[in-house]
């Protein structure tokens, strides 16, 4: 039994979410006021029978345990595998123990540094440093919430309070925190700085950066990378900002640590900082589980620099990647600041200030378009060449016709082309390639007798599995999902692999970003044998099977409907349920059409 099975055999929802929330009993199911959003009529459903709960209101969405574990607490699926674990007293233990034991120990030490450092700051030494955050506006409340400290002066401070502690040296080298110099002495890392420490997801210390107070070079030393930092994967203060950022629905991110200090202090809490690296794909796949938008403020210095076009480009891919039909879509937004601020300035002169910038933040591509006609010469025609070669690709990827009708538009103008020589003159690009569907039987379709699967609420699901194990085999087809939301899968762990593949587009990028608990899973699947499916039947087996998937799920929410209600199905229904009903229904149909549609003519 897999620990995702057996954790859910030893909890019931009802005693889960009850700690949430106030359940109350409502014929064989429990109700209450929906967790996620506001309202005042119950709408939220929990059945016991099902072990699942759904909103029928405003969110309608559903899920098990674990998926509202993942809401309820805004955390991942392994940190919420974790926390049900522990509540369930099933032991987790995917990572060599040692390992674990190890990051349990940097983490420490990390902590007791930050503990350190901290004091030092309120003690006299710190002195010259407090009085610099002072100067700089920083109030006690804002030192205090981001555990600011201060390295002393002289090599060996740090070190030698380990010491007293007992502390494992080793593991405070290990964590960046020590270093040998050339003659092998163990020093600080860090001193004479301003201490920022760099939390994780879980408001774990796992790194720090320094700030030099005498103007010194460089401005910031940060803990080079160790078992537990990577600056590439971290959001500074993301941990602090993550719930302000789901009930804004919007993450700001800004440069620096000072910005994202001022910005909370200033109560605008959904702000994280990239911590000057142009922003990665893996720090724009934590925030995208979060919101659907996220605004980047940019230099105005920077914004026409080709390297930060660049990476804006990056930015917008890991954005835009696979929309995987969830209702809402990821919006990368621009806000440029004023020349030679930054948002620090900016907050400390006016919050509202600041507020009119983040609201006035503009759609990525209407600033990229300006930005790469500025780039280029566009009075000659390589130049207006050069400047449609570097946004076509962007524009033909784009999911939303009207959309990318749109910007075809804005760039023919911009380039004072008309639409037809804009067409003629990307002749050669293609839009992200979508399989042609093979004509023909389908051997490998899937045998039809996976449609029910007696197996399906047991320890596996064929079809489920079949899904994923095409797509681990043949991850360029990713693109055939696009209509299907990983609600569909009922099995958790399946519906979490499917989320995070479609978000990491690659294998290699999943693999980098999957839980660890899902790794034995994850193995099994891409190890086992999909034959007699080949890879030029394939897009329609997965389809297929997605189909049928679908299929499945809204006759489960049709079934939910009815027993929410507690009424026989034929009785009379309220108006409202009717038409929720109804619209299920209309997808069914949709459903069936799509897959009359798509089948190959005879
Ligand atoms: P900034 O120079 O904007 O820093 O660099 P800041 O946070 O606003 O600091 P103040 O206001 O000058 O005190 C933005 C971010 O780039 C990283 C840091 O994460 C910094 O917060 N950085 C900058 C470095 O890592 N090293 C540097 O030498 C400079
Ligand atoms: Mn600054």
């Amino acid at each position: 039994m897999s620990v995702v099975d057996d954790i859910r055999d030893k909890l019931d929802i009802v005693e889960v979410i009850s700690g949430y929330v106030p359940l109350r009993k409502a014929g064989r199911n429990f109700k209450a006021r929906c967790p996620f959003h506001t309202e005042k009529t119950p709408s939220f459903t929990v059945s016991p029978e099902r072990q699942t709960w759904r909103c029928f209101g405003a969110c309608a969405t559903g899920g098990d345990i674990f998926n509202f574990v993942m809401r309820k607490d805004n955390v991942e699926f392994g940190e919420a595998l974790r926390r049900l674990a522990e509540l369930a007293g099933v032991e987790v233990s995917t990572r060599p123990k040692e390992q674990v034991d190890l990051e349990e120990s940097l983490f420490r030490v990390n902590q007791e540094a930050a503990r350190f450092y901290n004091e030092m700051l309120m003690s006299p030494e710190g002195r010259a440093a407090l009085k610099y955050l002072n100067d700089r506006g920083i109030d006690a409340k804002a030192i205090e919430e981001f555990q600011l400290g201060y390295s002393p002066k002289g090599r060996d401070r740090l070190r030698t309070h380990l010491a007293t502690l007992d502390a494992n040296l080793g593991h405070a080298t290990q964590a960046g925190l020590l270093r040998s110099d050339d003659e092998g002495n163990v020093r600080d890392f860090f001193f004479g700085r301003l201490m920022v420490p760099i939390l994780d997801r879980r408001s774990r210390v796992a790194g720090f950066g320094g700030r030099s107070l005498d103007g010194s070079n460089p401005k910031y030393i940060n803990t080079p990378a160790t078992p537990i930092f990577d600056k590439q994967a971290t959001l500074y203060a993301l941990d602090k900002a993550a719930s302000a950022i789901r009930e804004q629905e919007t993450a700001v991110i800004v440069e620096g640590y000072m910005d994202v200090i001022a910005a909370h202090q200033n109560g605008r809490k959904n702000v994280v900082a990239s911590m000057g690296t142009a922003l990665t794909e893996r720090q724009v796949y934590l925030v995208r589980s979060l919101t659907k938008t996220v605004v980047l403020a940019l230099d105005a210095d920077a914004a026409g620099q080709e390297a930060t076009l660049r990476s804006l480009e990056a930015s917008w891919r890991a954005m835009e990647r696979r929309r995987f039909g969830q209702r809402q879509e990821v919006a990368l937004r621009i806000a440029v600041l004023p020349e030679g601020s930054d948002p620090d300035d900016i907050i400390r002169e006016s919050v509202d200030r600041w507020d009119e910038i983040v609201k006035s933040a503009v759609p990525y591509m209407d600033f990229v378009i300006p930005a790469m006609a500025r780039r280029h010469d566009l009075s000659t025609p390589q130049g207006k060449g050069r400047a449609a070669e570097g946004l076509m690709p962007i524009i033909l990827s784009m999911g939303n016709a009207f959309e990318q009708d749109r910007y075809f538009g804005q760039l023919a103008d911009t380039l004072e082309v008309t639409r037809d020589q804009l067409q003629a003159s990307i002749g050669k690009l293609r839009p992200a390639a979508r399989e042609r569907r093979p004509a023909g039987p389908q051997p490998g379709a899937p045998p039809s007798s996976t449609t029910v699967s007696p197996l399906a609420s047991g320890d596996r699901d064929p079809l489920e599995e079949f899904v994923l194990k095409a797509l681990l085999h043949w991850p360029e087809l990713l693109d055939v999902v696009e209509d299907h939301t990983p609600e569909e899968f009922r099995r958790t762990e399946n519906r979490e692999l499917f989320t995070q593949l479609l978000a990491a587009g690659t294998i290699d990028e999943l693999q980098r970003r999957l839980d660890e608990s899902l790794a034995e899973h994850f193995t099994r699947l891409t190890e086992s044998d999909i034959k007699p499916t080949t890879r030029q039947s394939a897009p329609r087996a997965i389809q297929d099977a997605l189909g049928r998937l679908k299929q499945r799920h809204l006759r489960d929410r049709q079934a939910e409907i009815l027993e929410s209600l507690d009424i026989e199905p034929g009785a009379e229904l309220p108006k409202d349920i009717e038409d929720s009903i109804a619209s299920v229904n209309d997808e069914l149909k949709e459903g069936f059409l799509v897959g009359a549609r798509e089948k190959p003519r005879r």
